[in-house]
């Protein structure tokens, strides 16, 4: 009887995926913890709190899964606009998954990489944010783009003026310059873009998330609030996903 109900359950929660054609790269923009919060009658900074939780718990699914790579929005270049005492909140939930996200990933093969520009954070910051994806950079299973102080076009310039600078010091010329060009001096050089792009929170938006990369990405939204995404969430993405006809301009 129990494990009739355990089989159920897994068929379930398979929603008809096709664990041979996953998606290799998934962005998530982790949207809606204030929201999540106030419905309870919290302070937002509370929504962070299950919000960091949520994130952990997705990067293991996403692991289990199979998936390759995972991107995540956790804080942009614009959030920096938030009133001081939330930002110092996710500044210290930050901390504590630099402090001991290692541990907690302990065993799990998942290699981590901070994407956005991380010298607006202090020495120390910077530091663990070194250390973390020193100490998991021979991890071969799930690679963890953290995108931090990250935006977009941010990305997109700080490029430019990299391919700037080779320019003038001869290391290549402007007629060769190409799109390959721009995508290896991005974050995420070498990376295939994201095939799948998920916002939860209800807003139809990409928020200056990835925007080279997400030329082509498939993009996935629900009214959950992330602090509420579960693997069943992330399995019904990759399941809607499968069934997308992606044609790239072709026919
Ligand atoms: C996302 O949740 C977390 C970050 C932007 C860091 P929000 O804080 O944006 O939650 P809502 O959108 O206000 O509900
Ligand atoms: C995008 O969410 C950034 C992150 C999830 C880190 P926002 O809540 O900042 O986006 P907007 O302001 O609704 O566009
Ligand atoms: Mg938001």
């Amino acid at each position: 009887m129990i494990m009739l109900k355990l089989k159920n359950l897994f068929k379930k929660s398979e929603h008809n995926v096709d664990f041979d054609n996953l998606p290799q790269h998934i962005g998530i923009i982790m949207d809606g913890n204030g929201r999540w919060a106030k419905k309870r009658g919290l302070p937002r900074t509370g929504g962070h709190a299950v919000g960091a939780k949520t994130f952990e718990k997705i990067v293991e699914d996403a692991g289990n899964i199979g998936i390759k790579i995972v991107t995540v929005y956790a804080f942009s270049t614009e959030n920096w606009n938030r009133p001081k005492e939330e930002v110092d909140t996710l500044m210290s939930l930050l901390e504590d998954y630099l402090d001991n996200g290692l541990e907690r990933l302990a065993g799990r093969d998942v290699k981590i990489h901070f994407i956005g520009d991380r010298s607006a954070f202090s020495d120390e910051f910077q530091k663990k944010i070194c250390h973390m994806e020193k100490a998991t950079e021979t991890n071969s299973g799930l690679l963890l783009n953290v995108a931090l102080n990250y935006g977009g076009r941010a990305e997109i310039l700080n490029a430019v003026k990299e391919i700037c600078h080779k320019v003038q010091n001869g290391e290549f010329s402007c007629s060769d310059i190409d799109e390959k060009t721009i995508s290896d001096h991005l974050y995420t050089a070498g990376q295939p873009d994201p095939d799948l792009i998920i916002r939860p929170s209800g807003e139809y938006r990409l928020s200056n998330f990835l925007m080279w990369q997400s030329a082509y990405s498939e993009l996935w939204f629900s009214n959950l609030l992330w602090p509420d995404f579960s693997k069943e969430n992330l399995l019904e993405a990759i399941s809607d996903y499968q069934k997308r006809n992606r044609r790239f301009g072709g026919v």
